[in-house]
């Protein structure tokens, strides 16, 4: 072999000692770690890896809440729904369905919508304690359904969100 073959095959060498090595010492000073939970939050909005929330044992009922509840306040937490949720008269089904007389409606109401089986195979109408339920733990009233939001723990705001959405009908159902 000639000495300028030498050279070359020295430097070919050296060239992969180096990256070898490079590529080693990178490894030992940069650790990556993957997030153990998302950045970005939408307040209300459960992420995937997040654990359904424990449902309490026995949910007290709604009904005696509704006749002093604060419609304005009801309002107002409805704004966590509009992401995926209109609520006028023929407005359009969006992540979720439209909203409008939910209240009495059958359960799976609006036409178009592509629901979960989880909510399909639910028997009857919405009465004020089956909204009672699924608010408090979409998923723990309805096992599979799509309706990816952790829910609202506090009673009054249930109540209150109840009352507001009874108010959006033609002819609201009497209270309970
Ligand atoms: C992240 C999007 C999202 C948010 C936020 C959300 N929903 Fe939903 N909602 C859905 C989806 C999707 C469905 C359909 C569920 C299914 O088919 O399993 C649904 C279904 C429903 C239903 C059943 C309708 C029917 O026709 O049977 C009601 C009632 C409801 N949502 C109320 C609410 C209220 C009230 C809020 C606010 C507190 C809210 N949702 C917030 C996505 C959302």
């Amino acid at each position: 072999m000639s000495l300028e073959s030498n050279k070359i095959a020295a430097a070919v060498l050296m060239a992969g000692v180096i990256a070898m090595t490079s590529g080693f010492i990178a490894g030992i000073l940069v650790h990556p770690h993957a997030l153990k939970e998302s950045v970005y939050k939408v307040e209300g909005v459960e992420s995937a890896a997040a654990a359904a929330p424990a449902a309490p044992a026995v949910l007290a009922p709604v009904a005696p809440l509704l006749a002093s509840a604060d419609v304005a306040a009801g309002e107002a937490q409805s704004k966590k729904c509009v992401a995926c949720h209109t609520f006028n008269q023929g407005g359009p089904n969006r992540v979720g369905p439209n909203l409008w007389d939910i209240v009495g409606a059958k359960h799976a109401h609006a036409q178009g919508f592509a629901y979960s089986d989880a909510i399909k195979s639910k028997p009857g109408d919405w009465t004020y304690e089956d909204l009672n339920a699924f608010l408090a733990s979409p998923r723990a009233y309805a096992p599979g359904t799509k309706m990816a939001f952790a829910g609202l723990p506090k009673a009054e705001d249930r109540a209150a969100l109840i009352a507001y959405l009874r108010t959006l009908s033609g002819s609201p159902k009497p209270l309970p």
